[in-house]
Parts: C-alpha cells; sequence; structure tokens
C-alpha cells in the first residue's frame, strides 16, 4: 500500500486518487498569477497543523514578500518558524555561478545547511524555472533539474511540490520540457475564458501509479481558505452560459 499524503485540499485529493505519494516529487505547473505560490502554501500548512517539518523555498521573490503575502490571505506562519517546524527561505543563483558548472549537488546542500540534515516532511521548490533562468543550454538545464529532483528524492526523503511558470497560452506543461518527465504527477493550474467569464481552473494532468480523475475543475482563491474548489468546469459552463 503505497502511503498518501494530502495535498492540503481535500477534493483535490479525491481528483488525484488519494493524495500525493510519499517521498515523490509533484509539479505544479501554471502561468503567471494562476496560484501555484497559493497552491504550494496551502500544501505546507496542511503539514504544519499535522505537526509535520516542513521547508519552503522561494526562488523568484523574496520570502520576505512570500509571508507577507500569505498573511495577506489570513494564513501566520509566525508560530510555525518560531517553534521551528516551517523553514521558509529563498535561494537566489547567479547566472553566473550556473555557467560555471554549479553542481546540482551543491544546490542541495545547501538545502541540507538550511535544515541542518533533520527530517524534512515536505518540501517546496517555488518556482524551480526561475533556477535556471537565463542559462542558454537546454541540455543542461534539463540534466542540472533531473539532478536536483533525484538528489532530493535520494538525500532529502520529502514529499515535494515544484512549481513550473509556463507562458501563458502555451500548451507546454513546464518551461524546460523536463519537469513533467521527472515528477511523479502533475497539476495544471490555468484561467479559462468564457464569453465575458473568466474562471480559475485547475486538473490534473498525469498521476503515476493512480487512478485519476480527468474533469476540469473551477476554484476560487478565498482568504483563510486558499484554493477552494467548486465543481466541475462542464457543469458551472451549463448553468451559466
Ligand atoms: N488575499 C487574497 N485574496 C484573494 N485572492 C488573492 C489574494 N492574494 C492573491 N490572490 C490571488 O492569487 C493570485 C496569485 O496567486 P499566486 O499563487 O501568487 O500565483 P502564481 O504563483 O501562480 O503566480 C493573484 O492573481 C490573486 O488573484
Ligand atoms: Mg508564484
Amino acid at each position: 500500500m503505497l502511503e498518501r499524503v494530502s495535498t492540503g485540499i481535500s477534493k483535490l485529493d479525491e481528483i488525484i486518487g488519494g493524495g500525493f505519494i510519499k517521498g515523490r516529487t509533484y509539479l505544479i505547473a501554471g502561468g503567471t498569477g494562476t496560484g501555484k505560490t497559493i497552491m504550494s502554501l496551502q500544501y505546507i500548512l496542511d503539514g504544519l497543523k499535522k505537526n509535520e517539518t516542513c521547508v519552503y523555498i522561494s526562488l523568484d521573490d523574496r520570502i520576505s514578500n512570500v509571508l507577507i503575502g500569505a498573511l495577506n490571505l489570513g494564513w501566520n506562519f509566525d508560530q510555525y518558524v518560531k517553534f521551528g517546524n516551517f523553514i521558509p527561505f529563498e535561494i537566489r543563483l547567479k547566472t553566473e555561478d550556473l555557467k560555471h558548472g554549479k553542481e546540482s549537488k551543491s544546490f542541495v546542500k545547501h538545502i541540507l545547511q538550511y535544515t541542518g540534515r533533520r527530517r524534512v516532511d515536505r518540501l517546496v521548490l517555488d518556482p524551480i524555472s526561475s533556477l535556471v533562468q537565463g542559462v542558454g543550454d537546454l541540455l543542461w538545464v534539463r540534466e542540472y533539474i533531473r539532478e536536483i529532483v533525484s538528489y532530493i528524492e535520494e538525500e532529502i526523503g520529502s514529499t515535494t511540490v515544484i512549481t513550473a511558470d509556463i507562458p501563458s497560452g502555451s500548451s507546454a506543461l513546464s518551461r524546460y520540457g523536463v519537469e513533467e518527465f521527472i515528477s511523479s504527477g502533475i497539476i495544471v493550474l490555468d484561467i479559462f475564458e468564457h464569453g465575458p467569464n473568466l474562471y480559475r481552473i485547475l486538473y490534473a494532468r498525469k498521476m503515476r501509479w493512480s487512478p485519476m480523475d480527468m474533469s476540469k475543475y473551477v476554484f476560487n482563491i478565498v482568504p483563510n481558505d486558499g484554493i477552494v474548489i467548486l465543481g466541475k468546469l462542464t457543469d458551472f459552463l451549463h448553468k451559466y452560459s
């Protein structure tokens, strides 16, 4: 029996066949402003409420901005940080470092330095695309991301969420075409345009070893609750068209 970890959104757990599989890596893909950061913080918050140790690494924004944004949504992480269960930080790699072949191992070592080699239950890298911004060599980028994910699975053993910014309007699932292959599952966030209305939607695109509901679902972002799934997109289109 595979052990499952909740996404923090019970309806999403149902959609993906019972939650994430413990110890694996999952990808949340979507354009900018689709809710990737909020979904990954909701995943973290669920772990913290269960007394798990959680790490959130911001790769594009200052960590203070992320935490202030979360507070604005009604999520105060201070007590968990003080208690030591929550370890949020930012990593900003310079393009120069990458050009000179900065190893993926050193990136993971960097994480281990922050976490002090303690057991980490949940880990978020948000967004992985930022890690390699400005590096031209696509093959190298793919290998780098692949190595990071496999080191994390081996050395840290957390159930990991990586997010990927995909250009809006693109049907690609990730920026570098590798994130989707290394992950055990993909959740896509998008904004769906229907006449004068815009709907926030999400769907599962791939879930290894899990039964998966392929429907598109409409969701809202609500203060305190975060992502709230309202129902299937088809139902909305019938009701409101
Ligand atoms: N306090 C809030 N109340 C309601 N919606 C919010 C709040 N804060 C952010 N949002 C919504 O969440 C969206 C951004 O989500 P975010 O997770 O940062 O997106 P991404 O990481 O995919 O760029 C914003 O575009 C906004 O519509
Ligand atoms: Mg974000």
